[in-house]
């Protein structure tokens, strides 16, 4: 069983990555293999509403060129997927948008590629509008016919400018812990 990570923070080693790294801790401990990707601080563009995803019907989406594809692939295989983003503006990045607005259009447009997956949002905020950018991540899940894995509190940790802040968010990382369990509970439950 395999869950991968998409890092929507352009910074590799921030806040929320910390996060799911701390998540895929416990996933490691249950026995689920892990991949962690990056989409935050690359090229990847919006939708461009060209339809074709609709028309062709081949799992992919007709911009070719920016790495969408791979990652698309990605989460196909996967077992579950946890998306993951700073607070930018009470919302998520325009990297995570752009993939959850194309995956989610190209799932759909194949038949629903995500159908009974395993999904679960995880956001860093320094203050505050981090639930409205949670609710930006499960939208994607919600209209995709997936089960969404919560914890013992919404999916958010605290962190600011230096990136590495949210190590000392105690209920922050306890709840992604057991967020862990929870999600290797309900994949044992659908696969084991
Ligand atoms: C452009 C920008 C906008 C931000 N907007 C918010 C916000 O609306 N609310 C908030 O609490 N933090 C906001 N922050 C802070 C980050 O969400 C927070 O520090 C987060 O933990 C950074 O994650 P990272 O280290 O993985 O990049 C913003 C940061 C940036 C760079």
């Amino acid at each position: 069983m395999k869950i991968i990570g998409i890092n929507g923070s352009p910074r590799r080693e921030g806040n929320t990555s910390r996060m799911v790294a701390t998540l895929f801790d416990t996933l490691h401990e249950e026995g689920i293999e892990t991949e962690l990707l990056q989409v935050g601080g690359t090229d990847i563009r919006g939708c461009r509403s060209c339809y074709a995803c609709i028309r062709n019907k081949d799992h992919k989406c007709s911009s070719k060129d920016d790495g969408f594809n791979g990652i698309f692939e990605k989460m196909i295989e996967a077992d579950g997927m946890v998306l993951a983003s700073p607070t930018y503006f009470a919302d998520i990045t325009p990297e995570l948008k752009a993939l959850i607005d194309r995956s989610g259009f190209v799932s759909r447009a194949n038949g629903g590629l995500f159908r009974h997956k395993v999904g679960a949002g995880v956001v860093s905020l320094r203050r505050g509008g981090g639930i409205h950018a949670y609710d930006s991540i499960n939208h994607l899940f919600q209209i995709c016919q997936m089960f969404i894995v919560g914890s013992t509190y919404w999916n958010l940790g605290f962190g600011g400018r230096e990136g590495d802040e949210v190590l000392k968010d105690n209920e922050g990382l306890e709840n992604m812990r057991d967020l862990g369990r929870s999600m290797a509970f309900l994949l044992r439950k659908l696969h084991g």
